[in-house]
């Protein structure tokens, strides 16, 4: 990961590139010069201008080759790792346009902004650690090896989306903070979102929630054990809100009233859900958002869901960093 993400660094950051291929005392130094003068490692790069590459420029090699094959895994992930991804829930049914939509959790940038501190966790996570989050929680699935190629493949994937931008300047594009908030934070009413979801979902994700794979590209379960579990970020009503506004219904993103997506989205996240194993432990720290659904330290349960059993329960938990070091040998 190091060598890239040097590579990037010295590609983009304009006055960097003197101090590409020096040695790392050299750089060092160039380093303490623009702590002092501010002005050696100042980027170029504009973070609204950015685009992320197309398709169509995925190399014909064989990093292209794995890139390929991390974009066919988040676009038909439930197909393709059925052992991991069990619901009818692909990751690019949340992280829409392969993950290039900005209003619905980019992926695209994700390479520059890990490792990272994850208050949820409480902890620095590399973006292996990330994408399984997912896998677990999202697709309330398994924790994918970290060492299998399929990882290694989404990882060259999210790498390559992430093409020309800085380390560190990812956390700077629109959306790195995930779902963006919605503009006023409401109440949702479940009972008037029911009618919301009947007169504006249930064409497509049907009255049960199940989605409709006949439907293209596929339509995606709500809730029930096809769905993201209660530890997903889409299982928390202010974030379900937001995603659904800025995206729902498929097709017509924005037509909804900002109560009518709280209203829906609370009637979404009141439905069953699978459980999320370990979830108590989540912001060890203290200060959870006030929609999480589940206690943690400090914070009352909001609105919590009936949970429906696990059964994998060790592969669906991403085990926080320990320390090599106290390992007994
Ligand atoms: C025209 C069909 C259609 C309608 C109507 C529609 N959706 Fe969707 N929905 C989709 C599709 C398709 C996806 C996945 C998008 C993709 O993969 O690009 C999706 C994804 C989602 C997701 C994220 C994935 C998941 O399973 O949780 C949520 C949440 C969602 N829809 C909620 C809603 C809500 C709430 C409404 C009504 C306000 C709605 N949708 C209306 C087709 C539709
Ligand atoms: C149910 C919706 C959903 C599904 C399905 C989903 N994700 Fe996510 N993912 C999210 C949300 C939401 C966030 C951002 C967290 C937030 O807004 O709080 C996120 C964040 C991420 C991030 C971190 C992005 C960043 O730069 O901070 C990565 C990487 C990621 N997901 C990868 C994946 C992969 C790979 C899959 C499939 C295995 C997947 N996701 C499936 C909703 C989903």
């Amino acid at each position: 990961m190091s060598p890239r993400a040097f590579t990037i660094g010295c590609l983009t950051a304009i006055a960097s590139v003197a101090a590409c291929g020096r040695s790392r005392t050299e750089r060092a130094d160039a380093g303490a010069v623009a702590r002092g003068g501010g002005a050696v490692h100042a980027s170029s790069f504009d973070p609204t201008a950015w685009q992320p590459p197309a398709e169509a420029d995925i190399p014909r090699d064989s990093l292209g080759a794995s890139i390929r094959r991390g974009l066919a895994l988040v676009t038909h992930t439930t197909d393709s790792l059925p052992a991991y991804a069990p619901g009818r829930i692909n990751c690019t049914n949340c992280h829409l346009n392969a993950g290039r939509n900005a209003e619905a959790a980019p992926l695209a940038g994700s390479f520059a902004r890990f490792p990272k501190y994850m208050e949820r966790t409480g902890a620095v996570i590399g973006l292996a650690d990330r994408v399984n989050y997912c896998f677990t929680r999202s697709l309330a699935g398994n924790r994918l090896p970290v060492e299998s190629r399929e990882m290694q493949d989404i990882l060259a994937y999210l790498a390559w989306l992430s093409t020309g931008v800085p380390v560190g300047e990812g956390k700077k594009l629109p959306g790195a903070e995930g779902i963006l908030p919605m503009q006023s934070q409401l109440t949702g009413d479940k009972t008037r979102g029911g009618a919301v979801f009947t007169a504006k979902c249930a064409a497509c994700h049907g009255v049960d929630g199940q989605g409709n794979p006949a439907i293209p590209p596929g339509v995606p379960a709500l809730w029930g054990i096809r769905s993201f579990s209660v530890g997903a970020s889409m299982a928390r009503q202010g974030k379900a809100a937001s995603f659904i506004w800025h995206n729902m219904p498929f097709g017509a993103a924005k037509s909804l009233t900002a109560q009518e997506a709280f209203d829906v989205a609370a009637y979404v996240t009141s439905q069953s859900r699978v459980d999320s194993p370990g979830k108590e432990g989540d912001w060890p720290a203290r200060g959870a958002p006030a929609d999480v659904p589940y206690v943690t330290a400090g914070h009352a349960a909001f609105a919590p869901p009936p949970l429906l059993a696990r059964a994998n329960g060790r592969e669906a938990v991403v085990p926080r960093p320990t320390s090599a070091a106290r390992k007994s040998r």
